[in-house]
């Protein structure tokens, strides 16, 4: 067992772990955030995206011991005072999912964008979502989402 100290969502946790462990494998289940979620396991789908030091990461490819000192965000950290953060709302609003299996992974890098360029175009949306599957195809809602959010020229 290793030791980590993981600040998620704002709570520290500092936690031993089997060095084998992913970050996503830690997240789910031994912080039991399960809104992260995992779809091949092998960094190809991008369905385990969480923000680390605010940036998207693909948590199944982090081995947790490798994670120690960062900041995490995962969807459960999104809301403040049980509001949903404007991504979420937009989202919930134009319908921009179907099974809701990317969902998390979808808001959590549109935040992340928005959070660093306010007036994205359609380029750069494609490129920061780019890496992640909507097996349902949700995606010209999601593209519908962000206009929502900042009304972006896309
Ligand atoms: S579960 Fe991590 S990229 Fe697919
Ligand atoms: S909404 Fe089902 S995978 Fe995207």
């Amino acid at each position: 067992m290793i030791g980590v100290d993981l600040t998620v969502n704002g709570e520290r946790h500092q936690i031993d772990v089997d060095p084998r462990l992913t970050l996503l494998e830690v997240l789910r289940e031994n912080l039991l955030l399960t809104g992260t979620k995992e779809g091949c396991g092998v960094g190809e789908c991008g369905t385990c995206v969480v923000l680390v030091d605010g940036e998207p990461i693909t948590s199944c490819l982090v081995l947790a011991g490798d994670a120690d000192g960062v900041t995490i965000e995962t969807v459960e950290g999104l809301a403040s005072d049980g509001e949903l953060n404007e991504v979420q709302q937009a989202f919930v609003k134009t319908g921009a999912f179907q099974c809701g299996f990317c969902t998390p992974a979808m808001v959590l890098t549109v935040t992340a964008l928005l959070r660093n360029d306010d007036q994205p175009d359609v380029e750069d949306v494609k490129k920061a979502l780019g890496g992640i599957l909507c097996r349902c195809g949700a995606y010209p809602k999601i593209l519908e989402a962000v206009v929502e959010v900042k009304g972006v020229g896309i």
